[in-house]
């Protein structure tokens, strides 16, 4: 068997959410580097395409499509615009996800633990709903959902957040045991604390970054594209038996150090 064969996804087509900057821009590149057909989405049509021609420019396949992915009409047209491109789906990474608050759990509006759950867990749901099909007619596919350290440990400040990125986990794992019969692997990411938009209000504080280093076994925060050589791996037949999994990528941040 030639290993390195496997990871090649040459004529494969991979829709990657939340994918105009951050891990899943970075995401989106490490497929296209490997031949898959990338689907750049995000809310906005001139980010996809600002990365899309980007990509195109690298010689990569782009192309951008934009979805809110908290909006049913949104999340079809997606999926329907996809096969109109490029006929067919192989690849999902749900990666899209908003975190509007901070604070304590009994503070939360109503509408703001809502819109976390919309936006980080429903939507990864309906959206495979709809490409489950499509990877059927394939008789085959990997979906890979990106839920975070903050889904596995408790925080005192993320409240909704962390309770949609464990719902993330489990809802991977339940498709992982549901779609394995037609050969659809399912598998969650949990990302550290990773230097993107999403995370300023953290790498901005200084105070904060004086001591969260110290925590890391690493010490270091990453960088977007070093999660990209675990979606690659996943996404590709190098795979093809791992189904099911919850892979950490913090730095060892979740073996630190419980006192310092
Ligand atoms: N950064 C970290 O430290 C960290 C740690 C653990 C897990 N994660 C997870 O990693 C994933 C990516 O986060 P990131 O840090 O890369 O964030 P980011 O740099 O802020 O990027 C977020 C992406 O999601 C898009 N987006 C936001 N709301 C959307 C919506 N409703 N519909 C469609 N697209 C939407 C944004 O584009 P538009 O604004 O143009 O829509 C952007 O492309 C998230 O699931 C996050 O929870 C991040």
């Amino acid at each position: 068997m030639n290993i390195k064969k496997l990871f090649d996804m040459e004529g494969k087509v991979a829709v990657v959410t939340g994918a105009s900057k951050g891990i899943g821009e970075a995401m989106a590149h490490g497929l296209a580097e490997f031949g898959a057909k990338v689907v750049i989405s995000s809310r906005k049509q001139d980010a996809v395409d600002e990365v899309a021609e980007r990509f195109k420019g690298e010689g990569l396949e782009a192309v951008g499509i934009a979805c809110h992915v908290g909006d049913a009409e949104q999340r079809q047209a997606l999926v329907d615009k996809t096969m109109d491109t490029y006929g067919r789906i192989d690849i999902l990474i749900n990666n899209a996800a908003t975190n509007p608050y901070f604070g304590p759990i009994e503070a939360m509006t109503e509408a703001a633990y809502q819109k976390t759950l919309d936006i980080n867990l429903h939507a990864a749901m309906h959206l495979s709903n709809l490409v489950y099909p499509k990877m059927k007619a394939n008789q085959g596919g990997s979906i890979i959902h990106i839920s975070s350290i903050e889904g596995i440990h408790a925080s005192a400040f993320f409240a909704a957040y962390n309770i949609s990125k464990a719902g993330v986990i489990m809802l991977g794992k339940n498709q992982a045991a549901e779609w394995g019969k037609d050969n659809i692997r399912v598998n969650v990411i949990c990302p550290g604390l990773v230097k993107t938009k999403l995370s300023a209000g953290l790498w901005n504080n200084e105070t904060l970054m004086k001591s969260l280093p110290k925590k890391i076994p690493l010490k270091r925060m990453a960088v977007p594209e070093e999660m990209a050589g675990l979606a690659v791996y996943l996404a590709s037949d190098a795979a093809s038996y791992t189904t099911g999994g919850v892979f950490v990528s913090d730095g060892g941040l979740l073996q630190g150090p419980l006192f310092s």
